[in-house]
This record gives C-alpha cells, structure tokens and sequence, in this order.
C-alpha cells in the first residue's frame, strides 16, 4: 500500500501531511520532525481528525527515525527555517542546504525508490541539493514552487474580475522569486483569452503582485505562507501516486529547453506515476524569453553559492 513520508513538521509539512489525509490516498503518512514531540504530536492531532473528516489514512509522527518511513513512494522535503521578515528566500542557504542534505540522504537509504518532492527554501537551489544528495534522476527529484505561485495569481486574477479562480488558467514559468515570470498572454478566464478582460495596466499589477506574493504573506505574519504551500505539495503527491498525468508548473533541471541547461526552474511538466514525464515547451516570445533567461541568472548565481559551500 503507498506511504507518503514528510520531512519537517512545521507549518508546511503539518498542512502538507493533513491535506494529504484529507485526500486519503495513502496507507500511511510518516511526518518526521528533528525536534522532539513536535512530529508525534502534531501526527496524532490531525489522526484524531479521521472520524470527523472522513478519512482512514494513518498519521504517525517521529523524531528523525527514518526506520518507520521506510519504503515511502513520496518524499516530501519542508525542514529548514523560513523566512523571517526582511529575509529573501536565498538568504536561508546556508542553514537549509545542510538540513536538506541530511535529510535528503537519511531517507533515500530508507526509500531507494521514493520520488522526492522539495519545498524547502530557496526553493530552486534545495531542488539541485536534494538531487546531489540522492544522487536519483532528474525525473524523481523535483521542487513544488509553481502551483503555489499559480494559485496567488489566479486568486488575484479571480478577485479583479469577480470570477471562481478554477475558472482562471494560468502558467508560470522561472525561479521562486521574485524573478519568477507569469504569463498573462497565455491565460484564460473561462476559456476567453485574459488580455480580452482586463487592461494591461491591471493585469501587470497582478503579475507584480504574484512575484512578490509571498513576501506580502511574510510581512503580515512575520514568517512565511504554509496553508497554499502544503496544499501546492500535496497536490503534486497526488498527481504523482494517482498517476494524474496533470500539467503543472514544477522546478526542474533544464537540459536545453529555452536555450538553457543545468539550471532549476520552474517549468510546465506531466506528472504522473515516474515523476516528470514530459516537460512541456511553450511558444514564448522575446520578451517572455528574456524574462526566463534572467530569472536563470538568478538561480544560478545562488547554485553558485551552493557548489561554493562544498557540501557535495
Ligand atoms: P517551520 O519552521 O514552521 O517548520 C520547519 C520544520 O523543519 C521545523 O519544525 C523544524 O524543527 C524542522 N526541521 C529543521 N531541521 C530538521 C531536520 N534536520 N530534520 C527534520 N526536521 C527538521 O517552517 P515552514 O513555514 O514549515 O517552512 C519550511 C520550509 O519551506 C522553509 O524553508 C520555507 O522557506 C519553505 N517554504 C517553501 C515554499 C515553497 O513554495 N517552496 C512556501 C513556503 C515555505
Ligand atoms: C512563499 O512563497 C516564502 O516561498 C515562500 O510563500
């Protein structure tokens, strides 16, 4: 029966691991925590959830004990700190880099063939370090960041024009940050073309809005988004273990496309049962390219500060 292992008990994982029960799509979620209790306990608060919410997938917490999360299909990686107020997602390097590493590697032993799903923070950068770590393709190995970025978009875009956001389709493309590059020429609302809807001069705000989106989260709470986050990392399990072939934004390594190579960004991909099984190539235009190829400058000079590190 499939299990699902997630690393990191925090706000994040916590949400990740309940909405993954919700879904109920799953034998077991091991939620793995390094401080003693915080897993256990948050595991059997959201268990003492089944009978109300209608599920049966068990929930167990453990304080780094990666014998119980053995032969997990998913791992889902979200330890580490995040980001404070006036932090930029890169400035969590040099604490998360180590964290994911360890983690990384722990539970590949305990699951040679798990498809890893990385969260952690900056998002791109901790994709490449848990790929080194696990030494597994670039298939199995990938980081949640677009549908996250999608989803404040297509909020944004649902409340100027006072749509359902599931009425907004939308794609994104880059690095998680402020670089990311959303792509107003290609969605729709409805099936009728955005542009059709909306001035440009609305439009560019909601893309403005959505790079900047988390920091906005950041300085209302003093620490980062968790409820969309978790939901975006569940979603991308399930598309995988349910063998969804669904098209989402997800950070990858490129190998060419674009004109780019060895770099992670995010880019529409097909997920399903072996991990990214296609990644779809959109017919951009200069601009959008250009866009693309900076938010690759972005994420590659941090890379940098991660091949530096020497932790590989
Ligand atoms: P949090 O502080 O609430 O939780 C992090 C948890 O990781 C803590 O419970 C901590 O004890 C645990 N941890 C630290 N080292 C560990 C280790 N070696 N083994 C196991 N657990 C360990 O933080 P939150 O809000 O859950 O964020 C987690 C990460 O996700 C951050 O790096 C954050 O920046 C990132 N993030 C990424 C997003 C994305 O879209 N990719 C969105 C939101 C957050
Ligand atoms: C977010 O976008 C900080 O990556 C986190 O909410």
């Amino acid at each position: 029966m499939p299990k699902i292992t997630v690393i990191g008990a925090g706000n994040v994982g916590a949400t990740c691991a309940d909405v993954l029960a919700h879904k109920d799509l799953v034998k077991e979620i091991v939620l793995v925590d390094i401080k003693p209790g915080v897993a256990e306990g948050k595991a059997l608060d959201i268990w003492q959830t089944s009978s109300i919410n209608s599920f049966d997938t068990k929930v167990v917490g453990v304080t780094d004990d990666y014998e119980k999360t053995k032969d997990s299909d998913i791992v889902i990686i979200t330890s580490g700190i995040p980001r404070g107020p006036g932090m930029s997602r890169d400035d969590l390097i040099k604490t998360n880099a180590g964290i994911v590493k360890s983690v990384t590697e722990k539970a590949v032993a305990a699951s040679p063939d798990a498809i890893i799903i990385v969260v952690s923070n900056p998002l791109d950068v901790m994709t490449y370090a848990a790929q080194l770590a696990s030494e597994k393709s670039n298939q199995k190995v990938f980081g949640q960041a677009g549908i996250l970025d999608t989803g404040r978009y297509n909020a944004f875009v649902a409340d100027a024009l006072g749509v359902s956001p599931n009425d907004v389709v939308s794609m994104l493309l880059g690095g998680h940050g402020d670089t990311m590059v959303p792509l107003p020429r290609l969605t729709t609302v409805g099936g009728v073309p955005l542009d059709k809807l909306m001035d440009k001069e609305t439009s560019d705000a909601i893309v403005q809005r959505a790079r900047v989106g988390g920091g906005e989260i950041v300085k209302l709470l003093g620490t980062s988004a968790w409820y969309a986050p978790g939901a975006a990392a569940a979603l991308m399990a399930e598309a995988v273990l349910c063998d969804k072939k669904k098209i989402v934004p997800v950070s990858i390594r490129l190998d060419g496309e674009y004109g780019l190579k060895d770099v992670y960004l995010g880019l529409p991909v097909v997920l399903g049962k072996d991990g990214i099984e296609k990644v779809i190539e959109l017919d951009l235009n200069d601009e959008e390219i250009a866009m693309l190829h900076k938010s690759a400058d972005s994420v590659k000079s941090v890379m940098k500060v991660l091949d530096d590190m020497n932790l590989f």
